[in-house]
């Protein structure tokens, strides 16, 4: 398969066409635009370009003034603020943004540059407004550490790398312009939905959106997973006991994760996800648990990650925070990180 590359100033096609040799292919591939009309302003996310052409530049007008263009981005949420967001920065943050991480996330962060046919699972669609590793609750917002967290370890297992070599004070700035692609990408996905479907003009539509959006950025701190109940030690009690609650009905595991923690759900199960991958329900890639016997988590390796991620879940594994106590999560981590070693896995 071919895979179309994303228009954008890193490929041959913007800027002006360049006659010659290269002409003819050129014309094939049609000229993308140019970096000055890149920069004039956001191009509409899918639910946007749905609408009609005066509903969509009207919700274009609205968005730019909270969120201003991509020459001079802003982060105008009048009453919510985004804790530790430095708006000063932003113009900044973007370059870097498009320096480092456009190549895989897009250059306006939509998941769709150039690398990101290549490498599964694909680079988050950051305009979704949607995490996976995170230490706060399923619903909330990943909180501003969260987000530099991943960014300078990676998520291992991933393409997704580390900046770690980088000046804090870059990734700093990077992670201020995700949140504003985060909450400008969400705020017209929901405002683009009230005029689709609730008939709102685009001001309302625009107010009422930044209303939910802005807030829950700002409630994530206080949405932070913290467990009351100490790590209980590594010992082959506790080990025991995560099995037996990782393959019985109880944890219930086994169900996606395998017998032998191997990743290899029921099929009947993965055609459920892939269908819901396809309605746009789940991700940017399709969804397949784990194998957790490589030893390597994606949204990071400390005991405490685990722990979050069996309380919360990542869609679309669930979280077992109400049906599990705290202290049978804890024997499930150390069952988890004891997986990659050969007898733990025997069933
Ligand atoms: C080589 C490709 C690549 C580059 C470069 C890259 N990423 Fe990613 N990124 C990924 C992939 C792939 C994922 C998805 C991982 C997954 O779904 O498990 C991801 C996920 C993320 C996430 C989402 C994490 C979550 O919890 O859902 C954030 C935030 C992110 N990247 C930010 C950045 C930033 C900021 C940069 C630049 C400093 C960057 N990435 C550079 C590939 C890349
Ligand atoms: C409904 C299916 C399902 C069930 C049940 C399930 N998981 Fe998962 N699990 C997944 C999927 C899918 C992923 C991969 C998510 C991703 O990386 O996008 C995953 C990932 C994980 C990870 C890796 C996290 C990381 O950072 O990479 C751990 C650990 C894990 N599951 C533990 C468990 C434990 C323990 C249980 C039982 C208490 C469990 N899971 C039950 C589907 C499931």
């Amino acid at each position: 398969m071919t895979p179309t590359l994303p228009k954008g100033p890193w490929d041959l096609r913007s800027g002006p066409c360049v006659a010659g040799a290269f002409l003819l292919a050129l014309l094939a591939a049609g000229c993308g635009p140019s970096p000055e009309e890149l920069d004039r302003r956001y191009p509409p996310g899918k639910e946007a370009a749905a609408l009609a052409a005066d509903k969509q530049a009207a919700l274009a007008a609205e968005l730019e003034k909270t969120f201003g263009t991509p020459a001079a981005p802003k982060l105008d949420l009048a009453d919510a603020k985004v804790p530790g967001v430095d708006l000063t920065r932003l113009a900044h943050g973007r370059d870097r943004f498009r320096h480092h991480c456009s190549h895989c996330h897009g250059w306006f962060g939509r998941g769709d540059g150039p690398t990101a046919e290549w490498v599964n699972p694909r680079p988050r669609n950051l305009w979704r407004g949607k995490f996976k590793f995170k230490s706060t609750e399923l619903a909330a917002k990943p909180t501003r550490e969260d987000l530099l967290r991943i960014v300078n370890l990676g998520a291992h297992g991933t393409a997704m790398p580390s900046f770690a070599l980088y000046p804090a004070g870059e990734l700093e700035a990077i992670v201020d312009y995700v949140i504003h692609l985060a909450v400008r990408g969400e705020v017209e996905l929901l405002a683009a939905d009230d005029i689709r479907k609730e008939g709102k003009d685009p001001a309302t539509a625009v107010k009422d959106s930044l209303e939910i959006v802005g807030p829950r950025w700002e409630r994530a701190p206080g949405k932070v997973v913290t467990p009351a109940a100490a790590r209980p030690p590594l010992d082959a009690a506790s080990i025991a006991r995560g099995k037996a609650l990782f393959q019985g009905e109880k944890g219930g595991c086994v169900k996606c994760h395998g017998k032998e923690g191997r990743g290899d759900a029921d099929p009947e199960q993965v055609k459920v996800w892939d269908k819901q991958q396809e309605e746009g329900l789940l991700w940017e890639s399709p969804s397949r648990p784990a194998d957790l016997t490589v030893g390597m988590y994606r949204g990071g390796q400390r005991p405490v990650d685990l722990f979050r991620r069996i309380t919360e879940g990542i869609l679309p594994m669930p979280g077992f925070g109400s049906s599990l106590s705290e202290s049978e999560r804890w024997d499930l981590v150390n069952f988890v990180k004891s997986l990659p070693y050969e007898e733990e896995r025997k069933p």
